[in-house]
């Protein structure tokens, strides 16, 4: 396996490779449909997937709700990334038991009552609806996306439990559940003996580092792993929205900022182009490319917290895949990681997420 693969938690044997493939967002067409979502360019996700397997990536991350081309995702759209996934996975007849395949529930899948959330109910209905679009028998990995105030905890770890039990889900993950809740639960299933949360899917990037406060630590009192999402800050820390001649903000042709407009609000901000700058500077330095200093990053801090991290990205070409997969090799000293520290602790946001 040319990326190699590592434990993906400290509390399980999973294995799993050192970078996982998302599909929130996927390679696209120009063409919009009449909701205003790209077209997914079916044929470069299929060459994304063959070298993702050729290459050894075989950690893939989706959810029942995303579609590729368009966020928020209408109902009319959910779904539609978990099936083309299954279909492209058996029409390039990818082993299924060399992947380790993530999906999650939480999102509205539906407009009744319990058309969303953690409950049994929608749980129990989720998972067979994922499988069916996935065409498989069981995910490796179930998420829970967010957060439900509505559910009690113990429902939720009860439901999630049952479908480890009955084999159509193998382990357990949490995402986005602010850290105070992630305790409870992470305690409840320990206290209960309820299968465990091995991994945590939160966004980290060398702008984004919030986690580092409340959600690390969880990690590192239960062996949990980190699931990095967003490690190139939605593209940003690409360096492909600075003009660096200019020394100014660009919006690229096709790129996610042209459909995600929050980006640019949220991102474009004048210390973050000093950020940018400084970081693509240090990039062409050491003979990387920006994308590949900010994945490596991500990587190579699990040195600092001593427990697995493994970055999640979304690629629109396969070239991006390509890239990411150089980033594998690249080792950061504690002082490069420090100084990287640094002069992105300006970063700053003009919009919230
Ligand atoms: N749990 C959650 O709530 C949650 C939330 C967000 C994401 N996720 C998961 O994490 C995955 C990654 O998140 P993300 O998509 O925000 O990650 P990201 O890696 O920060 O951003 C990926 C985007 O950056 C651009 N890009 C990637 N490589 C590039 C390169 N080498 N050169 C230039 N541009 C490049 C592409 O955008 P362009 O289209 O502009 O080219 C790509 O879609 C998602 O697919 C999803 O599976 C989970």
């Amino acid at each position: 396996m040319a990326v190699g693969y590592k434990r993906l938690s400290l509390n399980s044997g999973l294995k799993v490779s050192p970078i996982s493939l998302g599909t929130w967002h996927m390679p696209r067409l120009p063409e919009k449909d009449s909701a205003g979502a790209h077209k997914i360019d079916v044929d470069e996700f299929r060459r994304v997937l063959r070298y993702a397997y050729d290459e050894g990536v075989i950690f893939i991350d989706t959810a029942n709700k995303y579609h590729g081309g368009i966020s928020p995702v209408p109902l009319s759209h959910a779904g539609y990334a978990e099936r083309l996934l299954g279909r492209l996975i058996r029409e390039l007849g990818l082993d299924r038991e060399e992947l380790v395949i993530a999906t999650k529930v939480y999102a509205r899948m539906s407009p009744g009552p319990n058309g969303m959330g953690l409950s049994r109910k929608h749980i129990m209905w989720q998972i067979r609806e994922s499988l069916s679009r996935l065409q498989m028998d069981y995910v490796d990995i179930y998420y829970a996306h967010a957060f439900d105030k509505d559910t009690p905890k113990e429902e939720t770890l009860s439901a999630f439990n049952d479908l480890v039990h009955q084999g159509l889900v193998h382990y357990l993950g949490m995402s986005n559940v602010p850290g105070v809740h992630l305790m409870e639960y992470m305690k409840i299933a320990e206290e209960r003996g309820y299968e465990p949360i091995v991994v945590l899917q939160y966004r980290y990037s060398l702008l984004e580092k919030d986690i580092e406060k409340d959600v690390i630590p969880v990690a590192q009192r239960f062996g949990a792993g980190i699931a990095a999402y967003s490690p190139l800050a939605q593209g940003i820390l690409t360096g492909k929205y600075v003009d660096p001649k200019e020394k100014k903000w660009i919006v690229p042709p096709l790129s996610r900022a042209t459909y995600m407009e929050w980006i640019t609000k949220r991102y474009f901000t004048k210390e973050n182009l000093e950020i940018l700058l400084e970081f693509m500077e240090i990039a062409r330095s050491k003979d990387v490319t920006p994308a590949q200093l900010a994945l490596a990053w991500v990587m190579n801090m699990e040195k600092i917290w001593g427990i697995p991290i493994i970055p999640i990205i979304s690629v629109s070409k396969l070239q991006h895949l390509e890239e990411a997969v150089e980033a594998v090799d690249i080792k950061l000293s504690e002082d490069e990681l420090k100084h990287l520290h640094e002069i992105s602790s300006k970063a700053t946001f003009g919009y919230p997420w």
